[in-house]
């Protein structure tokens, strides 16, 4: 059924209501070492492992956790496991955005009166800590939102999940505090329908839009989409605009195959001690262009920041009417250009560091040129 098919629904059936994002899950050629590489350079910690020592004989996947940012990260075991297929077609990725909801069984027949497919209906997961119910809704490409009730599960994550004996050098710190927010990349054309999606599935606002004419450079733009669910779970949606050049959502599109997670925007209290850490843990950030700092101090000269640090550290500046944010991007952190992350730290501004978006796309083109993509 299409979503058109479904306006009574709209009225008669409340969305489901999240209460957060619980984790997110990567698929991945070896999930040791990538989850190993998240630990390392990013500060994670790990905490659970599945695997066939816990009883699971077509997967393993470890659980790695920063200031309440957990991240799953799962390989295959054999040739003909979806994760080998997901990461044959995808390369590593983001394969499920995992929602926290109070009712599993009301959550997912209202996503699913409401124009949603349903993947995998609820189910009860077991063991002797307890149970995990959930379901699982298809998203854009081949993502994915689990659906979950851990109200009734004490141990370390998951059914079949062990405390893990993978140790992970502790300093420097990194200092994530959070999630702030997850990017789709969508094809030419689709986002004004994945927007609608999440209006109508998942009941989620529209904050915010940029048009290309705001989002663009000499050789590439994008349109930008923030759909929020009110709260805590912020997932904006980009698709590629006409530039003279192919635009990096395009590339992305190209490698990753599909529609994907973008980037995944981590929380700090304090950015400058947070980018020195991952440096100095080996992370390399997007360069940027040698005159946003001249600009940037100039257009908010009234502001108090470290601007000598900032621009050593490669970190951006952007302000709203309601206040500032820091902000700063990894290079991607998959073979294929296609994930990265963005620290961010907010003293008060709630946009996507807009202004910086040109200066950005300035820096990821210049990395383009240089693998022959642009
Ligand atoms: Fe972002």
């Amino acid at each position: 059924m299409s979503i058109v098919d479904h306006h009574r629904d709209l009225d008669r059936v409340k969305p489901p209501r999240l209460a957060g994002i619980d984790h997110l899950e990567w698929w991945v050629g070896n999930a040791r070492t990538f989850a190993g590489f998240l630990c390392s350079a990013f500060g994670f910690t790990p905490v659970a492992y599945a695997g066939p020592e816990t009883g699971r004989r077509d997967r393993v996947s470890y659980l790695v956790e920063q200031g309440g940012v957990r991240f799953m990260i799962s390989g295959a075991l054999h040739p003909d496991s979806p994760i080998a297929a997901h990461v044959m077609r995808h390369g590593d990725g983001v394969r499920d955005v995992a929602f926290l909801v109070q009712d599993v069984d009301v959550a997912y027949d209202a996503a699913l009166a409401r124009g949603g497919t349903g993947l995998r209906p609820p189910a009860d997961d077991t063991d002797a800590h307890g149970t995990i119910r959930q379901a699982a809704v298809a998203t854009y490409g081949d993502t994915v939102h689990t659906l979950l009730d851990r109200r009734r599960y004490r141990g370390p994550f998951a059914p079949t999940f062990e405390t893990t004996d993978l140790i992970s050098p502790s300093e420097p710190l990194v200092g994530i505090t959070g999630l702030d927010h997850v990017v789709g990349n969508v094809p030419k054309g689709a986002l004004g329908s994945w927007v609608t999606f999440y209006e109508q599935v998942f009941g989620f606002r529209s904050m915010q839009h940029f048009d290309d004419d705001q989002i663009s450079t000499e050789f590439s733009a994008l349109m930008s989409t923030v759909v929020w669910n009110g709260d805590s779970v912020v997932m904006p949606l980009n698709e590629p605009a006409d530039g003279r050049k192919k635009s990096q959502i395009e590339e992305y599109l190209d490698f990753y195959g599909t529609s994907g997670v973008q980037h995944i925007a981590l929380r700090s209290d304090d950015i400058v001690a947070t980018v020195r850490a991952l440096r100095a843990r080996g992370v390399r950030f997007m360069g940027v262009p040698p005159d946003y700092y001249a600009d940037a101090r100039a257009r908010m000269a009234d502001l108090d920041l470290p601007w000598d640090e900032l621009q050593a550290l490669g970190v951006l500046v952007d302000r709203d009417e309601r206040g500032h944010l820091l902000q700063t991007f990894t290079e991607t952190i998959t073979d294929r250009p296609t994930v990265f992350f963005e620290i961010i730290e907010r003293r008060g501004a709630t946009g996507f560091g807009e202004g910086n978006f040109k200066a950005l796309f300035e820096a990821i083109e210049r990395a383009q040129a240089q693998r022959g993509n642009l």
